[in-house]
């Protein structure tokens, strides 16, 4: 029997850190190097089936980082089961602002929403700024759930959702926290092998 379930979920961060990416790579599979940046928010819906045949829906909004919209964000924060807060592990700008942008969070939301670190454009190691330990420590110092992604690559995006959902499922069914040792993130060598073929 298929079981059914519905979360919000709010992606945030900085302008340029790769929200509206991450958000087409999950929805429609594919990955634009020129995009242009979101006005106040986008709503996308994406269904997953976990591997315990839970059909999960997810209700995405994808809000904007810039400056000039900043004040919009809690209207769309309201209400979510979950939130991704990004930062580009190229700029450590975009890190030292995830600070703020989790303490906007919680100014709306309950503390115990499933909440995720993202450290995004994980193909860009030439380039990185944010050290991976330094941003472990910190998900982990506020019980957050901690990845690396690329929306290039598509590198750990179905396993975060995965495991959003996973959480969110526990959560809701036994009030209990998750732990995450069994999270296995995925090498650029078994992500290219895990990549599906169509891409717009
Ligand atoms: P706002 O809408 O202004 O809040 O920005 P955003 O966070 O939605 O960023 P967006 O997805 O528009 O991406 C900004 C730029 O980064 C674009 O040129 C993307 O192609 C690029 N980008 C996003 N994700 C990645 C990634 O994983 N790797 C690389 N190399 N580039 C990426």
């Amino acid at each position: 029997m298929t079981d059914c379930q519905t979360f919000k979920l709010v992606f945030i961060g900085d302008s340029g850190v790769g929200k509206t990416s991450l958000v087409e790579r999950t929805v429609r599979n594919c990955f634009n190097e020129n995009t242009d940046y979101t006005i106040g928010a986008a709503f996308h819906k994406y269904i997953l089936k976990t591997d315990d045949n839970i059909s999960v829906t997810f209700n995405i909004w994808d809000t904007a980082g810039q400056e000039r919209y900043r004040s919009l964000g809690p209207i769309y924060y309201r209400g979510a089961n979950a939130a991704i807060l990004v930062y580009d592990i190229t700029s450590n700008d975009s890190f030292d602002n995830i600070a703020f942008w989790f303490r906007n969070l919680k100014s709306v939301l309950p503390s115990d929403i499933v909440t995720a670190l993202v450290g995004n454009k994980s193909d860009l190691e030439h380039r990185r700024d944010v050290d991976y330990k330094e941003a472990k420590r910190f998900a982990n110092k506020y019980g957050l759930i901690f990845m690396e992604t690329s929306a290039k690559t598509a590198l750990n995006i179905d396993i975060l959702l995965k495991t959003l959902a996973k959480e969110l499922i526990k959560r809701k069914n036994n009030n209990v926290c998750v732990n995450d040792k069994d999270i296995q993130l995925l090498t650029s060598k078994q992500n290219k092998l895990n990549i599906r073929k169509k891409c717009c």
